[in-house]
């Protein structure tokens, strides 16, 4: 009889208590595929006296999850509390220094640790997997550590926030505001009492850390991410977007440039509606990466909730019963560079640019000098009805340009006497 994976769980949230639910459904299959059974030896939260809704009496409970990460009777501790300091920041470095492997869902500990823990797991000889940190359902770390480990990656795009692309679904299929379906989906569950995390791009930019680490072999760095959230899109922008051709999308872009710098952003994009990307709506996440031999490739499934997240969580017990180890972020930690990060006002595109200007002889006159004295050039314009001296929407798109100078124009033209609203711009990514 081979001998069995022992786990520890800390954390019997959403995640952990999926967790529990797989390994009990599914324990022969698992057994089967791993070679070797594997056993859940121990867990751990808060609350011992919570109905967690699944049965935990075969478990030894511990009251103190670090306790789990020197427990002799555990090959691999579970992390699932979250946050990227305090308990599980102690309880993952434990773990590790005490040559047990670790398994996390966290993606912000590893967007802001992820250096120090790989380096940490490399020195002990054990591994730090974290499938279901990145889009739950989509097996894309493992994809982009060994699936297309042969690539010079090019570029990865992903739609890494469900709650997001929710609630931007919702709004342009309903014609509700931002605040209204956020409330909805937050009454309904899909979204977080405190929403900031996911409405301002940090859950998502968090992901794509990790992910342009793996695709271009350099540390993850959080701080390095420009991240502009979903709060200021309206309706309005939607359906112009929608008129033009074109969804909006919170996405990631995690692009080398010609000088090798690399661009890592997170921002609403115009993308094509009928592109791999502009297709996928509601709470799915997908990523999308150009590499040079496999060309392009589409992962898409769902990013978050229970069941997709958990059996992400499985995958990584699965590799490690199986002893298939690989390195943290692709390439062994100590030759992850320090990435060169391009500056976002470099940053080229073609951009959408909608404005509230009074209507008055003059006015397009005034934005258009303001354009042309910053070298902008503007590939069709749009003013949607006449209201003599009242506030119209004027909508632009610009041939490709420098973000730079399309926020400098931003900006003159909020300062004009006839602009009643700042001006909405978002770049438009043609993929
Ligand atoms: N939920 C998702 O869909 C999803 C998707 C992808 C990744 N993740 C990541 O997975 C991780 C877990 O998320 P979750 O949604 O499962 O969180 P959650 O539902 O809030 O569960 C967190 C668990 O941690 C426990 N915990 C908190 N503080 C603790 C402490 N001081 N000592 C011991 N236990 C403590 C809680 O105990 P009590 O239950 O007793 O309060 C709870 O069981 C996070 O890193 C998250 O970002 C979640």
């Amino acid at each position: 009889m081979p001998k069995p994976f022992r786990i520890g769980i800390a954390g019997l949230g959403t995640v952990g208590t999926g967790l529990v639910r797989i390994v009990q459904e599914h324990a022969a299959l698992l057994d089967a595929r791993a070679g070797r059974p594997f056993e859940i030896m121990a867990v751990s939260a808060r609350d011992r006296k919570r109905d967690r809704g699944v049965d935990l009496s075969a478990y030894r409970w511990v009251d103190d999850a670090q306790e789990l990460a020197s427990d002799p009777e555990i090959d691999a501790v579970v992390e699932l509390i979250g946050g990227s300091e305090g308990l599980a920041l102690d309880i993952v470095r434990t773990a590790l220094a005490n040559g047990k492997h670790v398994i996390t869902a966290n993606k912000a500990l590893l967007a802001h640790h992820g250096f120090e823990l790989a380096s940490l797991a490399e020195e002990q000889g054990v591994s730090l997997a974290y499938e279901a940190a990145v889009a739950g359902g989509i097996p894309i770390i493992k994809a982009m550590r060994e699936g297309f480990a042969a690539n010079q990656i090019k570029a990865v795009y992903g739609i890494l926030n469900g709650t997001c692309n929710y609630i931007l679904t919702e709004m342009r299929e309903t014609g509700r505001s931002f605040t209204a379906v956020l409330e909805d989906a937050q009454a309904q569950g899909y979204a977080e009492a405190d929403p900031a995390f996911d409405v301002d791009g940090i859950d998502a930019g968090h992901k794509l850390c990790l992910l342009a680490s793996l695709a271009f072999g350099v540390k993850p760095d959080f701080d390095a991410l420009k991240i502009k959230g979903i709060r200021h899109i309206k309706v309005e922008d939607i359906a112009y977007a929608t008129e033009l051709g074109y969804r909006i999308k919170l996405l990631g872009i995690a692009r080398r440039g010609d000088d090798g710098r690399i661009v890592q952003l997170m921002e609403p994009c115009l993308v094509p509606t009928g592109s791999p990307l502009g297709a996928v709506e509601g709470v799915y996440n997908a990523v999308y990466v150009e590499g040079d031999f496999v060309e392009t490739s589409l992962l898409t499934g769902k990013g978050a909730g229970e069941r997709p997240t958990a059996s992400a969580v499985v995958a990584d017990v699965m590799d490690l019963a199986r002893q298939i180890r690989v390195p943290t972020f692709g390439v062994p930690a100590q030759e992850l560079e320090q990435a060169a990060w391009a500056v976002t006002g470099e940053t080229r595109s073609h951009y959408y640019l909608r404005l509230h200007v009074l209507d008055r002889p003059g006015v397009i006159a005034d934005v258009s000098a303001i354009l042309r004295d910053l070298n902008i050039s503007i590939s069709s314009l749009m003013q949607r009805g006449r209201d003599p001296g009242q506030p119209v929407p004027v909508v632009l798109l610009s041939h490709e340009t420098c973000h730079a100078d399309m926020e400098a124009a931003c900006e003159k033209i909020a300062a004009l006497a006839c602009s009643v609203e700042e001006p909405c711009l978002i770049r438009i990514e043609e993929l």
